[in-house]
């Protein structure tokens, strides 16, 4: 399937719009439901309608194609028609988190909560919750509390039982924990683990099958999207909580991606996790792009968004897709990453955006009306392969106290079956675990070669590798050498 092709958009149509009209000529969902704020279509607008939305396409498909939203933006006439229209499935972005439910303790607070949950009852709407127990967005009575481990059992068990119960049969999949994994790999530091230690984790998942039996429990995180030592780690946490006979359905891989640089094994990954007997769900899906967006760039977005989702769709554990968010209009995206944006299928007017027909196609629509080719924008030009067997480049995609974690990609310049890649560090770094490649060290000389998978690259082909190091104040980029081997 090709992204490629041109997109037409839809004029002064909205999204909404248009699944309106759609329902209305086709007496589809929409038709018997209560849209909030729903604007009247023209006959023109209703004979025009001619797209299935990514929510007839989902349900035809049965899987999941869900957004998150807020509930101060459902007054808004279009918000709430196209989260109505194009989504199955709704996720409160920050509604059912502990410190809106539980602000403090035993005051429980559902006024914005239950209007969601309201919302997609009207609409016919599955509900993924979002979330339970989670180190961030917690108010300061638990994140600052000084529990004796019993005492912090009661306060989980509390808000678990509480936010469950009152939502039993309404909300059947849930983000029971939530991000307990580092960066670095490690558990995270919160009350959660300083006082219970990673057991925290296990009677997390008790407590909320004992709540709604009936649910489907999830633990979330985001980097966990192709394989790097964070999924590792979670690897090996759900295989034990499984083989403990803990209750744990599924795994939620958040997708909070940048464009242009998926990791290459995401269905290799989700595939890992569902023959765990794991279901699996994209859930918080968005890929940033630097500003000021290009329609080459949106081009290069479409196809990141076809890729995660052929990802998911092709394994058959994997459920469903959630996007993170309406429109482009509210992203989180621009105010917590300077300068990036436009993350979202749909942008800050209701249109769609080549991303959007993405998915469409994914689910088996027709992709959306083909332009005229694209008006000529400057291109790279096409990179040559590399002179010599191999390159290989270096990027450090995180960094904390002492340590960092960086990928490094290894392209080739000549039809290999194996490959070497050598460097030295001079700031004191070293590596403490890899993935994608078989790693040693001799004092600060490292030698990476390729695992049985990865070896056999084409002219101009590249696959890449990671791993997470230690470091002592300085992280710096080294210079590395590539060979066949
Ligand atoms: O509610 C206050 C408001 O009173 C205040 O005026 C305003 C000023 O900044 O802040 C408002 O709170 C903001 C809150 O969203 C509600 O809009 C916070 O500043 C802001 O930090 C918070 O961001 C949310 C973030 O989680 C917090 O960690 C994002 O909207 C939300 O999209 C994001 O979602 C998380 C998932 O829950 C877990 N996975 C990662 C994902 C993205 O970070």
């Amino acid at each position: 399937m090709s992204m490629t092709k041109g997109r037409r958009h839809l004029g002064h149509r909205t999204v909404g719009a248009v699944a309106l009209a759609l329902a209305l000529v086709t007496g589809g969902f929409l038709a018997d439901t209560h849209v909030r704020g729903a604007t009247p279509v023209s006959a023109e607008e209703a004979a025009q309608a001619q797209q299935a939305t990514l929510r007839e396409l989902a349900d035809q498909r049965g899987v999941r194609m869900g957004t998150a939203i807020a509930s101060h933006h459902l007054n808004q006439s279009d918000y709430a028609r196209t989260a109505a229209a194009e989504f199955n499935s709704i996720t409160h972005e920050n509604d059912l988190k502990w410190e809106t439910v539980q602000p403090q303790q035993g005051q429980f607070n559902w006024t914005n909560a239950d209007r969601i949950v309201e919302f997609a009852e009207q609409n016919d709407q599955m509900i993924h919750g979002h979330t339970l127990v989670w180190h961030s967005q917690l108010p300061s009575w638990v994140a600052d509390g000084n529990f004796t481990p019993d005492q912090l059992r009661g306060v989980m068990r509390d808000h678990i039982n509480t936010t469950m119960g009152r939502y039993r049969g309404q909300i059947d999949t849930w983000d029971v924990v939530n991000e307990p994994i580092g960066d670095d790999a490690r558990f995270r530091d919160s009350v959660f683990h300083r006082t219970l230690g990673v057991d925290f984790i296990a009677e997390s998942f008790r407590m909320a099958r004992a709540a709604d039996p009936n649910a489907r429990l999830f633990i979330n995180d985001y980097n966990i999207d192709g394989i790097n030592a964070k999924s590792n780690a979670y690897y090996d946490l759900v295989r034990d909580l499984l083989a403990q006979g803990v209750p744990i359905d599924g795994i939620g891989m958040q997708g909070h991606l940048i464009s242009g640089q998926l990791p290459s094994d995401i269905q290799q990954n989700i595939q890992r996790f569902a023959d765990l007997g794991l279901e699996v769900m994209i859930t918080e899906l968005d890929i940033r792009i630097q500003m000021p967006a290009t329609q080459q760039k949106l081009e290069q977005q479409a196809r990141d968004y076809e890729t995660v989702a052929n990802a998911c769709y092709a394994v058959s554990g994997c459920s469903g897709v959630i996007v993170w968010g309406v429109t482009d209009a509210y992203s989180w995206v621009p105010d917590h990453f300077s300068g990036e944006g436009a993350a979202l299928p749909i942008d800050e007017n209701y249109q769609p955006k080549p991303a959007y027909w993405a998915l469409h196609e994914v689910l088996g629509g027709d992709g959306g009306p083909v332009d005229p080719p694209p008006t000529e924008e400057p291109t790279d030009p096409p990179t040559d392969p590399p002179v010599g067997d191999c390159e290989a480049s270096y990027q450090v995609v995180g960094e904390w106290n002492d340590g960092f974690q960086a990928e490094v990609t290894v392209t080739a310049g000549s039809n290999l079956t194996g490959w070497t890649v050598t460097w030295s560090f001079t700031g004191g770094e070293g590596v403490s675990h890899a993935w994608n490649a078989s790693v040693s060290s001799s004092g600060s000389n490292i030698t990476a070669t390729n695992v049985a998978h990865n070896g056999t690259l084409s002219s101009g082909q590249s696959t890449t590798f990671g791993f997470v190091g230690t470091h002592n104040g300085t992280v710096g980029t080294p210079q590395l050498t590539c060979a066949s081997s």
